[in-house]
């Protein structure tokens, strides 16, 4: 399968293309549903969860399905009240400061904890018949203790900062917790049929690059391992990566994933010309008019080149209010331009 293949460098039909957040609010079909039940809810239920996986599988050409869950689900097992509230985004209660916080998280089994998920796993693969690959995926552990420690979504990483260089034993042994915790959850959704997985680490960017190598690439390293040894193509992403892209790649995953800022071919070269690169177009060109949209989808393939291990995405998530259509037209055209 060309996704699949593309993660490990072999030749292809044409470019793979999948879309982070490609099921989501920006569906009409997923609105839908959306209002009969809450996010929580939606995930809680492998019925629902599964067929809003299917919903961009059918809708836009993509090459591989992204299960429907968060990288937050795993807190709720470990203790921690979870809620997405309107206009706040997620509320984590309480917030892990203390020694004594961090002592109280659980490390639990995935499959009595998250169950649901591989019931997930496991209707998904049964609908996709084989059509194309499957990713599960988890948050990388700096991202899912930011979330711990704020409380929620941060701008400015107050606490989760101070208890990194303030507290080195403490912030050693969340992340400790927090990587056992993910592991075990990967573990699980490939045996429950996961084809490929994606560590998500979207806020690392907020690090420097000492901060990084001394208090999470350890950690993240360790996770990747992990998920390499389930046999499966691993993916490790992460948003504002560019002013230590050379220390963000040089783990054992198979694919990087990179932002928009900088173009493709500049950081496939620091990633790695060996390596398979996921991304970069910027979310925002989805909407544009056609045009432009198209010029940015051509920049990003003429800076791959054709060369080997690129999977078309974009440099983040599928923003809300973005128009189905032109999601669309961009899986059609990668495919039609790179057509070999
Ligand atoms: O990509 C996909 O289509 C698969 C599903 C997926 C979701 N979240 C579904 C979701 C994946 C891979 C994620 C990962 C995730 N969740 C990340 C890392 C990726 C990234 O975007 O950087 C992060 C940081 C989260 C935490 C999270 N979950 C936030 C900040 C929010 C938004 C809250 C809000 O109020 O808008 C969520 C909710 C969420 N996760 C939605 C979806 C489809 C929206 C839920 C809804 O209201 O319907």
């Amino acid at each position: 399968m060309r996704f699949l293949d593309a993660c490990l460098r072999k030749p292809v039909d044409a470019t793979p293309v999948w879309f982070m957040r490609q099921a989501g609010r920006y569906l009409p079909e997923y609105r839908a549903i959306r209002t009969k039940a809450s996010f929580l809810e939606m995930c809680e239920r492998p019925d629902i969860a599964a067929e809003v996986t299917m919903q961009p599988v059918r809708r836009m050409g993509v090459d591989a399905a992204i299960l429907y869950a968060d990288i937050l689900l795993p807190v709720r097992p470990m203790g921690i009240k979870l809620e997405f509230v309107k206009g706040e985004g997620p509320v984590l209660t309480p917030p892990v400061r203390t020694p004594k916080d961090v002592a109280r998280l659980r490390v639990f089994d995935a499959q009595d904890g998250l169950g649901f998920v591989m019931e997930t796993v496991k209707l998904v693969r049964r609908e996709l018949a084989g059509k194309v690959p499957l990713i599960g995926f988890a948050g990388a552990p700096f991202t899912v203790a930011s979330y711990l420690v704020e409380g929620g979504p941060s701008k400015e990483y107050r606490w989760t900062k101070a208890m990194m260089r303030g507290e080195p034993v403490l912030w050693n042994a969340l992340m400790t917790k927090i990587s056992k915790v993910t592991v075990g959850y990967l573990q699980s959704q490939v045996k429950a049929g996961a084809q490929a997985l994606q560590l998500f680490d979207s806020w690392v960017g907020v690090l420097s690059k000492e901060d990084y190598e001394r208090s999470v690439k350890p950690h993240s390293v360790r996770v990747l391992a992990a998920m390499k040894r389930t046999g499966v193509p691993v993916i490790t992403f992460g948003t504002g990566t560019s002013p230590f892209l050379e220390s963000f790649a040089a783990t054992p995953a198979d694919v990087v994933g990179v932002d928009w800022h900088e173009p493709l071919d500049a950081a496939w070269k620091r990633v790695g010309l060996g390596r398979a690169v996921q991304g970069n177009m910027d979310p925002a060109y989805l909407f544009l008019p056609r045009p432009r949209l198209k010029d940015a989808v051509k920049a990003v393939l003429d800076k791959a080149a054709g060369r080997r291990g690129h999977i078309f995405n974009l440099g983040h998530g599928i923003m809300q209010h973005t128009p189905p259509e032109n999601v669309r037209a961009v899986s059609d055209w990668v495919h039609e331009w790179t057509a070999r």
